[in-house]
């Protein structure tokens, strides 16, 4: 199965479920997008490996360019809550924290996610696929690169 038989295939109308990995759903997602399937008639669910908690991970990678401790901020529920290094995600921590924010794929694809980042930056720990609007972030794939990060949330 590729792009090429499921453009063939194509009915604009239809939904469509679809697994499979990361790389397989990208193309897949891609060819309909380009068909002209709007993306709320897509649904998918990703078949991944378990991700590495960061006990697993050397300290490099854990830390990397982000901050170590950082205040964060969820405006809608006016919570400020000091984040740590060695939480996974922004979407992780917000849940961690009594929140419930929306997500799907948890990987940067489907933009379920997206999220008004009213003050500071993130910075993104893979590279989204998803269409992310201008002020906006995906957070299942994020941390704060600032010490201060307000999402509204
Ligand atoms: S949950 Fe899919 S992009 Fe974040």
């Amino acid at each position: 199965m590729d792009v090429d038989l499921i453009q063939s295939l194509v009915i604009e109308e239809a939904e469509y479920f679809l697994c499979g990995s990361p790389p397989f759903l990208e193309s897949i997602r891609a060819g309909l997008k380009d068909a002209g399937v709007p993306e709320s008639q897509v649904f998918f669910e990703l078949f991944t490996k378990a991700s590495k908690t960061a006990s697993d991970r050397p300290d490099a990678e854990v830390n990397g360019d982000n901050v170590k401790v950082a205040e964060i901020v969820f405006a809608q529920s006016n919570q400020t809550i000091t984040w740590q290094a060695d939480t996974e995600s922004l979407l992780e921590f917000a849940e961690a924290n009594g929140l419930n924010p929306p997500y799907s794929c948890r990987q940067g694809i489907c933009g379920t996610c997206e999220c008004k980042l009213l003050e500071g930056e993130v910075e993104y720990q893979t590279t989204p696929t998803a269409t992310v609007e201008d002020g906006s972030v995906l957070i299942c794939i994020s941390k704060p690169k600032t010490a201060k990060v307000v999402l509204d949330l």
